[in-house]
């Protein structure tokens, strides 16, 4: 992944130490415990009202479109490449002739001009017949996913299924996307997957009705895509000599010797875009630049400012080299580009454009040279300049660009499109200059990040990105007003792959948190619901189990909600699962059916290890919820900040600090606080007078990540709140890792307790990210 600190060093995956981790869950594998209703869709659709009755298919019956449908023609023959493998009907197809109606026993596909969204569809499934209504074959795809998610489960198998009588339950359904734009991205640069994985991708794309593929084909480590007048961009920029692994946020990485590459050929493009085609899928092909072009560099280093040995990147981060602007470099990357234009019939071409560090132009004379004659004030300027002649020449190829939100920095090119990642700033400032703008902010949309905090987790960069969270995006900023909301065309996930080096592991972080994203895109705001979301994933997880997808089973686990407030600390718990019981222990046990029944949210009153689990019929269901708690006298009590911390890693706010839960050597785990830039200042008030003998904060350190051990610590007590004493002050350890300032003093009475921790504030020259505010990162506040 990329994040906004990132020369993230120390992180990553030892693949073989955690592949079996990853597919351990196999073993517990939860049998399908299928809810009896049969209307069971995701993404849910607009409107559904169910009907008695049922429609059963016919073993010689007849699919029927009428032939106004705009660009049908993909959708029939993939809905009998679903239908005839698993019923061994014999289904055909047929054009509807002017004038028809819908046959008896048929499934016809009846032009509607009153439905004017191509991608809609009205659907009504009679006894006798099924109807379906729309404009576009995109909308008489998306009731063909519909009508599969109607049927049983194993239409999904691509064998015949003996014995079963195939019906569809009777509905109505009037269907439409909230959004337009409904995308998963994914890097194939990191790592490469093969063609066979890029279009299971489309097709897991296609069954939620998510209908746009960002392909990161070019970045630092490696080139992708088949450039014929510029062979070196594969014979060489394909190609990485190793790799470093990272397996811990603790451990330093370890460098694989193993030679890793690959690439896509011009044929396995044109194959995988007709695929996606046939899917109703449109890609966006990323060229990145100017910055992430180490790979390309490497290939042709004349188009490089510094004349210097450049390799394929083997590390993750951001690397100083970027594309030089001189004619020459432009006329390297249009003659690349006209090959992509070629290859790839969208609209769009996103041409990266973010985390380029602006060191070499800095010291180039041929960049300061332009910059003058251009009257460019900085290198922000001179990017800016960079992305519009870029822009200028797609449109002569009759295309529009994407860029990461950077491209705002030192002035929009006239008709891009923002792609909004580091928050939603970026989206919002696009919107308001009437651009329009993709939402993929990280902590709702970065699916490379941790959807679950247990320590058997498959290593990720950082950070935790639940379902539940992405369930709860709603892409439309607040403060935007009706036309500016309408620049929001919709939102993406996205799949960084420094971590993810193959198809399982790919599979298994985006499902199923794509599913909730493809909910919060599709389905209309009103009707969100997660407890509804989560009874219907039951049911979609055994068709994933069919179409061997593998997806994380967290949502089966109990969940947990930490609550610490009016002096309490205490665990909510949840389950998903129809019927389930949720037992729990509080001594660190093993939970079992003879454990403590919950009923409801439990008080933790001691330190020690909570653990909780579901049971169903007496057997347990998905993983066990395991909690330390530490508590101490502050635990619960208020705490009050003078600097608010950023919500992109915790935006549960500060009770995080005094809930008894220490934060892990993962800073994203949304127990810590991140501060950018200013002071970690805070008082708390533990209600009355207090016997306090020891303070204790935890901190992270992780320069390469931009975060920085704070300067200096004071501890201040006090009775009345406004005459303090200061008990402690010290300059902390500022070296790499997870540490704590602790503070014992002799026993003093205090009420209020002053913690006050100094950021660094600037990041010092010669470092990752020199010149930015430094990041403090803050855990639990413990008191003694
Ligand atoms: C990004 O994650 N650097 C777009």
């Amino acid at each position: 992944m990329r994040s906004r600190f990132i020369t993230i060093v120390t992180i990553a995956l030892c693949y073989t130490a955690t592949q079996a981790q990853l597919f351990k869950s196999k073993d517990k594998e939860v049998k399908p415990i299928i809810p009896e209703n049969a209307y069971q869709i995701v993404p849910q659709p607009a409107s559904l009202t169910p009907l008695k009755g049922k429609f059963h298919l016919l073993e010689n019956g007849k699919i029927v479109f009428d032939g106004r449908i705009k660009d049908y023609k993909f959708a029939p023959p993939y809905l009998l490449s679903v239908l005839n493998p698993a019923t061994g009907y014999k289904y055909t197809f047929d054009k509807m002739q002017q004038g028809d109606s819908p046959g008896k026993n048929d499934i016809s596909f009846v032009y509607d001009k009153t439905i004017t969204n191509r991608e809609a569809y009205n659907l009504e499934v009679k006894d006798d017949r099924v109807i379906v209504k729309c404009s576009g074959g995109a909308g008489a795809f998306y009731a063909i996913q519909t009508l599969l998610q109607l049927m049983d489960d194993s239409i999904y198998y691509q064998k015949k299924i003996l014995g079963k009588i195939w019906t569809i339950p009777c509905v109505t359904i009037q269907d439409a996307p909230r959004f337009g734009y409904r995308g998963m991205h994914l890097d194939c640069a990191r790592h490469l997957f093969p063609v066979s994985f890029v279009k299971k991708y489309i097709d897991m794309m296609a069954m939620h009705k998510m209908n746009t593929f960002h392909w990161h084909l070019t970045d630092d480590q490696g080139w992708r895509i088949e450039i014929k007048k510029y062979p070196k961009l594969t014979t060489v920029g394909a190609f990485r000599k190793g790799t470093f692994q990272y397996t811990s946020h603790d451990l330093p990485p370890v460098f694989d010797k193993t030679p890793y590459g690959g690439f896509y050929t011009q044929a396995d493009i044109k194959a995988i875009v007709k695929y996606a085609q046939e899917r109703y899928v449109t890609i966006i092909p990323e060229i990145e630049m100017p910055g992430h072009a180490l790979a390309a560099l490497a290939s042709y280093p004349e188009y490089a400012c510094k004349d210097t040995v450049i390799e394929v990147g083997t590390n993750w981060g951001v690397y100083d080299e970027a594309f030089c602007p001189t004619e020459k470099t432009f006329t390297f990357l249009q003659d690349i580009l006209n090959e992509v234009t070629l290859l790839f019939p969208g609209k769009y071409v996103h041409i990266g454009g973010d985390e380029v560090l602006k060191s070499r132009w800095k010291e180039s004379t041929a960049c300061q040279d332009l910059m003058k004659r251009e009257k460019l004030k900085d290198e922000n300027e001179l990017q800016s300049y960079f992305i519009k002649r870029i822009e200028k020449y797609l449109v002569t190829k009759q295309k529009q660009i994407i860029g990461w939100d950077e491209i705002l920095d030192g002035g929009l090119s006239p008709n891009a499109t923002v792609m909004s990642w580091r928050g939603e700033e970026g989206g919002v400032a696009a919107a308001k200059q009437n651009h329009d703008a993709i939402m993929t902010p990280g902590n709702f949309c970065y699916f490379d990040h941790y959807q679950s905090l247990s320590p058997s987790e498959p290593f990720a960069g950082c950070c935790y990105v639940p379902v539940s969270q992405v369930y709860s995006y709603d892409p439309i900023p607040k403060g935007l007003n009706e036309t500016e909301a309408a620049h929001i065309l919709g939102a993406q996930g996205n799949v960084w792959t420094e971590y993810m080096n193959n198809s399982n592991y790919v599979e298994y972080m985006i499902m199923p948190r794509q599913c909730a994203l493809a909910e919060a895109l599709w389905t209309p705001k009103e009707k969100m619901n997660y407890a509804d979301f989560s009874s219907r994933m039951v049911r979609h997880f055994n068709r994933f189990n069919i179409l061997k997808i593998n997806y994380a089973k967290h949502m089966m686990d109990v969940s947990a909600k930490i609550n610490s407030t009016a002096g309490k600390v205490s665990v909510e718990l949840s389950s998903v699962i129809p019927d389930a019981k949720i037992y729990y222990t509080s001594d660190g046990s093993a939970v079992t059916p003879g454990s403590t029944t919950y009923t409801e949210a439990v008080t933790i009153s001691k330190s020690g290890v909570f653990k909780a689990a579901n049971f169903k019929d007496g057997s347990k269901i998905g993983n066990d919820y395991v909690q330390q708690f530490n508590m101490h006298k502050a635990a619960g009590v208020d705490i009050k900040l003078t600097n608010q911390p950023s919500s992109t890693y915790n935006p549960g706010g500060a009770y995080f600090l005094l809930n008894g839960v220490e934060g892990s050597s993962n800073y994203g785990d949304g127990q810590w606080l991140g501060f950018s830039g200013v002071n970690f200042d805070a008082v708390i008030d533990l209600g009355s007078d207090v016997d306090v003998s020891g303070i204790k904060i935890n901190y992270i350190v992780k320069n390469d990540s931009w975060i920085y051990a704070p300067v200096k610590i004071t501890y201040s007590v006090s009775t009345d709140g406004v005459n303090y004493k200061e008990v402690y002050n010290g300059v902390p350890d500022a070296s790499n890792g997870l540490k704590n300032a602790a503070a014992k003093f002799a026993t003093e009475k205090a009420r209020y307790i002053k913690v006050l921790a100094e950021n660094t504030m600037i990041i010092a020259g010669g470092n990752a990210g020199a010149g930015n505010p430094a990041w403090l990162f803050v855990d639990e506040v413990v008191v003694e």
